[in-house]
């Protein structure tokens, strides 16, 4: 037997305002849409923006149902949206902002491990990394050059 390690990389924002401006402005969308979640279950509001390289920007919520597993995160609608609407086009980047609608959620909250699978296909099947810059309500913003760095060990169409 013999120990494999795998490495991952994440870069840190000390707070939104040291983003660049163009990703402020995704994040800022990300933010508006985080608005318009239904989430009366949870109250955990999800907002998600994704940047085409047809500078259209799709944004997503999450979607909560009275029959909770009905419900789906933000990051999903946002991208199942993008893929049903511009098939050919690149996703560039991905902002998402979350947190409680009770209280501050002061840390960088990651996409969930189903929405992480859901990112991987769009990003293995055009075949370039998508940035993903995700943060709470407010704090840190976490930055992941790709989305397989947010998902070692990928399952993909290769693997079928
Ligand atoms: N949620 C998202 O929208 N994205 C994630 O990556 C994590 C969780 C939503 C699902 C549910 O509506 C609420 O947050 C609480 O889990």
């Amino acid at each position: 037997m013999k120990e494999i390690k795998i490495e991952t990389k994440l870069f840190v924002f000390d707070s939104e305002n040291d983003l660049p401006k163009n990703i402020s402005k995704l994040m800022n969308d990300a933010k508006k849409a985080r608005l318009n979640a239904h989430a009366p279950y949870s109250n955990f509001a999800v907002g998600a923006a994704i940047l085409l390289d047809n500078d259209e920007v799709i944004i997503g919520n999450n979607q909560e149902n009275a029959s909770y597993p009905s419900g789906l995160c933000a990051e999903r609608t946002a991208i199942y949206y993008t893929g049903a609407k511009y098939p050919d086009a690149k996703i560039l980047k991905i902002a998402i902002v979350a947190g409680s609608l009770n209280s501050e959620t002061s840390q960088p909250i990651p996409p969930c491990g189903a929405c992480r699978q859901a990112i991987a296909e769009y990003e293995v099947n055009q075949n370039t990394p998508i940035e993903i810059y995700f943060m709470g309500t407010s704090g840190k913003v976490l930055k992941s050059d790709s989305l397989e760095n947010l998902l070692p060990l990928i399952f993909d169409k290769s693997q079928l």
